[in-house]
Order: C-alpha cells, then sequence, then structure tokens
C-alpha cells in the first residue's frame, strides 16, 4: 500500500515481523536487572502496535519469547513469564480500545494453564476487530513448528483423509501456525545481531530484512520509518527477473 508519512510517499510493507532484541543489554546500560529491561521491552511493544499502525502496516508480528529461551536462567524466565501473564491480561481492555486483534503462534503445551487461559480470552475478546493483526510468538522455533506440521500431515496421510501428491507448499503453509497470515515483506531484527534464530524460516523465504543497532525498548516511530525507508530501497523480484 503507498502512503504519505511525514511528507514523502512511500509503499508501506503489509507485513512486519520483528525480532526484538536487546532489552537485556538495555538494561545493563543501566545497572539494571534484565528484567527491568524486559519490561521496557514490552512497553516499547505496546507504543510499537500504535505507531506501525499509523504507519499503515496491517500484520505486526513479533518474536516475543522463543523454544531457546527455556535455557536462561530461572529468574529471568520467571520474570518473562510473569511480565507476559500481565501483558495478556492487560492487553485485553487496550486491544478493544485500538481495534486490534491479537493472536498468539507457537506451541502453546508447555506454558502455563493461566497463561493459556489468557490467551484464550484475549483471543476470543478480539477476534471481530478489523485493526491491525497483532501476532505474539511465545514458545516459538521456526523448527518446532515445521515438525509439527509434519506431524500433522503425516497423520493425515495415515488415516487416509491425503494423497501424498495432495502435499503441495500451499498445504504446508496451511498447517503452520501462520495459516492465517500472509507471509512477512520486511523483518526487522533489532540491536546488531545479523541472524534469524529460527524465526519463521518457511515464511521469510521471500521477505527482505533489515538490521538495525537500536535496542529494542529505544525503537520509535522514526526507526520503523527508517526500517520503511529501507524497505522502498529494495527490489523484490521473488526469484524472478525485472
Ligand atoms: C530479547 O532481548 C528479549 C527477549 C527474548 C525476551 C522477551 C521479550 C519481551 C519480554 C518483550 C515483551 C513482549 C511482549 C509481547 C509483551 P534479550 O534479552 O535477548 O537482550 P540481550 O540480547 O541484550 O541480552
Amino acid at each position: 500500500m503507498k502512503k504519505e508519512i511525514d511528507g514523502e510517499t512511500y509503499e508501506v510493507p503489509r507485513h512486519v515481523a520483528v525480532i526484538l532484541d536487546g532489552n537485556g543489554r538495555w538494561a545493563k546500560k543501566r545497572l539494571m536487572p534484565r528484567n527491568f529491561g524486559h519490561k521496557a521491552g514490552a512497553k516499547a511493544v505496546e507504543q510499537a502496535c500504535e505507531d506501525v499502525w499509523n504507519l499503515g502496516i496491517e500484520y505486526f508480528t513479533v518474536y516475543a519469547f522463543s523454544t531457546e529461551n527455556w535455557k536462561r536462567s530461572v529468574e529471568e524466565v520467571t520474570g518473562i513469564m510473569n511480565l507476559l501473564r500481565d501483558y495478556l491480561v492487560d492487553s485485553i481492555e487496550r486491544s478493544c480500545r485500538n481495534n486490534m486483534k491479537v493472536h498468539i503462534i507457537g506451541d502453546r503445551t508447555r506454558l502455563a494453564p493461566d497463561i493459556n487461559d489468557a490467551i484464550d480470552k484475549l483471543e476470543d475478546a478480539t477476534k471481530d476487530n478489523t485493526g491491525l493483526k497483532f501476532t505474539i510468538a511465545l514458545n516459538y522455533g521456526g523448527r518446532d513448528e515445521i515438525k509439527r506440521a509434519v506431524q500433522a500431515i503425516a497423520g493425515e496421510v495415515k488415516s487416509g483423509t491425503v494423497d501424498i501428491e495432495d502435499i503441495t507448499e500451499d498445504m504446508i503453509s496451511s498447517h503452520l501456525d501462520t495459516r492465517d497470515l500472509p507471509d512477512p515483506d520486511l523483518l526487522i531484527r533489532t540491536s546488531g545481531e545479523i541472524r534469524t534464530s529460527n524465526f519463521l524460516p518457511w515464511q521469510l523465504a521471500y521477505s527482505e530484512f533489515y538490521f538495525t543497532d537500536v535496542l529494542w525498548p529505544d525503537m520509535k516511530r522514526e526507526d520503523f520509518i527508517d526500517a520503511i525507508r529501507y524497505y522502498n530501497g529494495r527490489e523484490r523480484r521473488f526469484g524472478g527477473v525485472k
């Protein structure tokens, strides 16, 4: 979609995915514990949802907790889970006020029962909202997501409802957690790391990648505009020639 932002016209990516990184370093710079950084990171997510919607982005997906993040200290994991718990509960009122539709992807079986309840309530309360489609990846790993999809498809083949010839790329996409989302047009990773860390490996096949040194809690509207400007400088060919 073309949109005028601060006097300039841009092609705005429809779906932006973000690897939120740098909360720990943000806290360290302030001589504060890591969970202080995560709290600031959660606040930054709230603001980002409003900013990206106002910039014309329709789908916004964030990597909040990976299947590998359980390896962090008990103190940190407990802190993040408590933060997410509060976030999910507080989100109902705010998401409805902002007309946001919230969806969680990832393997929910390892999340605490009350977090699962909070997710159900939030998804249900926001399911008819027509504004930003906001997706949070929680206990998400791309390889784990593909493994779960393969298990589901293998089950369908085994039971005879699907023939091996019916397995197409679209069919695989429709078994992923992101089945209701278009593939991201743009991936942003904050805090200077240049890797994708098992985030949406199938879905990012043709996405543009933007890496910035900004630490996630410092990420502002202007930084998203920088990412959109970068995106506008890229020519997307999807493997073809133009
Ligand atoms: C990345 O910074 C942060 C995480 C992996 C933790 C979880 C993210 C949040 C709590 C943000 C909140 C999200 C929502 C949806 C409420 P890091 O700890 O890897 O930072 P570092 O690389 O500087 O140590």
